[in-house]
């Protein structure tokens, strides 16, 4: 039996991902804020007569401290993890820079530092398994650049901008780990999904004229979550040999775009080092 953790486990792909392995039979903890999707999520596992390997971690990642109680308690409770899936985002539209109660710009806080904190603090987790396996679902291989000047938006905000660009991140947290992994065990991959029918990519849109046209567009072009988890599936059960891989769909992506670049990968995670510098553990 194997354990797995999903970020955003409650719902849309990760709730995919998830009950694909629950099913099969591993252990599964899947981590989300709402209480009810976690009960959901039990009422599930009780009809599936699985209780026992059923995990719901309830927590706002969006927040540093809350990403790592959960290190903290998957620390204390399981010795090894063979697979993190990180899939925990908000993409409710928003008007206005909001910061999270530790001053982070949100989506900042809860697409990219908490993934951060996630694929680092869960290592040694990782590390007691087989064939260890982190697999961050955000949108690798978009063309587009870091405003290094102004890492969290703060200074010309756009909810659809910051979501781009929190992926750009992503992708660089990617290279940098696969470089300070020495050892080279865990495998990282980067997975874009392109449109899927969940119902939190259709509140990226704030009119409800806008909302019905997204959501006949990702009826016509978008995939079920049952069809878009395959890949993933593959992915985590058959991961590709090399330390860091990308992938939009089944498809490839070129580590050699400039999003991947391994100078502004180690610049991101050194800067990101600092942010994190005074909060327990993170130093
Ligand atoms: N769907 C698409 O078309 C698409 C396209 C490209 C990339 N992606 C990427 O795929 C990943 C999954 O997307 P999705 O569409 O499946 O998302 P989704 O349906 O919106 O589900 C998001 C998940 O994240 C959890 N979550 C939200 N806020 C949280 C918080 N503050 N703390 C902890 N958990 C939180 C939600 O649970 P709670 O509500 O309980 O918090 C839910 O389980 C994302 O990284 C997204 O960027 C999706």
């Amino acid at each position: 039996m194997k354990t797995i953790l999903v970020t955003g486990g409650t719902d849309g792909i990760g709730k995919g991902v998830a009950m694909h392995f629950f099913k099969k039979g591993d252990r599964v903890i899947v981590v989300g804020s709402s209480s009810a999707k976690g009960d959901i999520f039990y009422n599930e596992a009780r009809q599936l007569r699985a209780e026992g390997r059923a995990i719901f971690l309830q927590a706002d990642l969006s927040l540093v401290k809350e990403n790592q109680r959960i290190i903290e308690e998957v620390k204390s409770r399981f010795h090894s993890l063979d697979m993190v899936v990180l899939c925990a985002v908000s993409q409710k539209y928003r008007k206005t820079y909001s910061e999270t109660q530790e001053g982070f710009e949100f989506t900042f806080g809860l697409y990219y530092l908490s993934r951060f904190i996630l694929s680092y603090g869960l290592k040694e987790n990782l590390e007691k398994a087989e064939n260890p396996v982190i697999l961050n679902v955000c949108a690798p291989g978009m063309n587009g650049t870091v405003n290094w000047d102004d890492l969290q938006n703060k200074n010309s905000f756009n909810s659809t901008k910051s979501k781009f660009h929190g992926s750009r991140l992503n992708d660089l947290l990617g290279v940098a780990f696969a470089q300070n992994d020495t050892s080279g065990r865990i495998k990282y991959i980067l997975f874009n999904p392109w449109a899927v029918q969940t119902s939190g990519a259709i509140e990226a849109y704030e009119q409800p004229v806008m909302k019905n046209i997204m959501k006949l567009i990702y009826k016509i072009t978008g995939k079920q979550v049952e069809k878009a988890i395959e890949p993933i599936i593959v992915l985590l059960e058959n991961p590709p040999k090399p330390s860091l891989s990308a992938f939009k769909q089944r498809k490839e992506v070129s580590l050699a775009m400039k999003t991947f670049d391994k100078e502004n990968a180690q610049k991101l995670f050194n800067i990101t080092v600092q942010l994190l510098k005074g909060f327990p553990n993170e130093n």
